[in-house]
């Protein structure tokens, strides 16, 4: 079997803390791999195992995963408790030497088959997303960019790469209901979007500035799916007593048969980085899959993961996740 090295970038940060929790709740058999799309196809196109990943990365606040994830309160830390050790066990790389050099040693070191270099950086960080990206292309790794940052990924020819801005929770449901209305040609007029988020990210995306990227994201995908550009407005709140704990309200205004309004309330508490982490799995499956197979360039078919996807103008759901079927019934290797 291969074995897998994943380098992430923002190795102390809510989404990356929850992943290696995960990872290592699942090896003990203390969690199953619920939504985790990758599960379906481990078999028949030998996806990495669990025991294949090895684990490094980068963080300016070299914290031990252990400190990270209590930190977050994502996890309870009775949850934690079995796997402190080890937690505790896993901090940053040192931020000495360049970032492919520490790629190529950690390879080099665990004798991996394959790097991913997983992307998981605040928003806004264009020029250290980007550095990552660089150091992901000279060593031959391949890419995810689960940020909505700019990365220079026109340049990454050589490597198989998939980003941008991963699509979690209310504009994962929003890309389920537009085309929805589209195919029965129920008209939107207007579509208000509102987050409540109170976690180190709900920070940065809260902020008028920094947040703008993110903004752009969430609001782009509608009008493509509609066919029509709707009054659509999208907001973030920081909101800190929320944590992790995000609340997403979503008013629509429907226009039916005799011009009659209609309305559509939804209002949803999902779990940041309990949404974003399983998804972050799966692109480390499929990604080191495209790798195995030679392919280079934007992953179209992993667009389902996605806001922004590269390479493809495709945002609706279902259309996405027959890509993505499409795709791996094509590719199934023969064993
Ligand atoms: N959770 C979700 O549902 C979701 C959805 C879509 C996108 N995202 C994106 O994923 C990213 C991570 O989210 P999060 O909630 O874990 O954020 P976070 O703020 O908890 O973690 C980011 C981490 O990156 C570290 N960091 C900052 N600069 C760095 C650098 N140059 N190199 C290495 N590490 C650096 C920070 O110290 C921090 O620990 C964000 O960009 C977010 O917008 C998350």
């Amino acid at each position: 079997m291969s074995r897998i090295g994943i380098c992430i970038a923002g190795l102390n940060g809510a989404v990356a803390s929850t992943l290696v929790a995960g990872v290592c709740l699942m090896r003990r058999g203390l969690a199953t791999p619920v939504a985790m799309i990758s599960e379906r196809y481990r078999q028949s196109h030998q996806l990495a195992g669990l025991d294949d990943l090895i684990i490094t990365g980068w963080d300016p606040r070299g914290e031990t995963l252990y400190e990270s994830a209590l930190r977050h309160r994502v996890l309870e830390p009775h949850r934690l408790h079995p796997i402190a050790k080890e937690l505790a066990g896993l901090r940053p790389l040192g931020g000495k030497g360049s970032v492919a050099a520490a790629i190529d040693k950690f390879r080099r070191a665990h004798r991996l088959d394959t790097v991913i270099v997983l992307n998981l950086i605040p928003t806004g960080e264009n020029a250290a997303s980007a550095q990552y990206a660089r150091a992901a292309h000279e060593t031959g790794s391949p890419f995810i960019n689960f940020t909505p940052n700019n990365c220079g990924e026109s340049k990454l020819t050589a490597i198989p790469y998939a980003g941008r801005d991963g699509k979690t929770g209310q504009t994962w449901l929003k890309s389920v209901l537009a085309p929805a209305f589209r195919a029965r040609d129920l008209r939107v007029t207007g579509w208000y979007s509102t987050n409540l988020l109170g976690n180190e990210d709900g920070k940065v995306v809260g902020h008028p500035v920094k947040g703008r990227q993110k903004i752009r994201d969430k609001s782009k995908l509608l009008a493509p799916m509609l066919g029509y550009d709707p009054f659509h407005l999208v907001q973030i709140n920081y909101f800190p007593p929320r944590g992790d704990t995000k609340e997403s309200w979503d008013y629509l205004d429907l226009e039916g048969f005799l011009g009659l309004p209609m309305q559509i309330r939804i209002s949803a508490q999902y779990r940041d980085s309990i949404l974003a982490a399983p998804m972050c799995l799966d692109l480390v499956r499929f990604i080191e899959l495209a790798h195995r197979q030679r392919a280079t360039g934007p992953q179209t078919w992993l667009s389902l993961f996605f806001k922004a996807p590269y390479g493809t103008k495709t945002h609706g759901f279902s259309k996405q996740e027959q890509m993505l079927v499409e795709h791996l019934d094509a590719c199934r290797p023969t064993l």
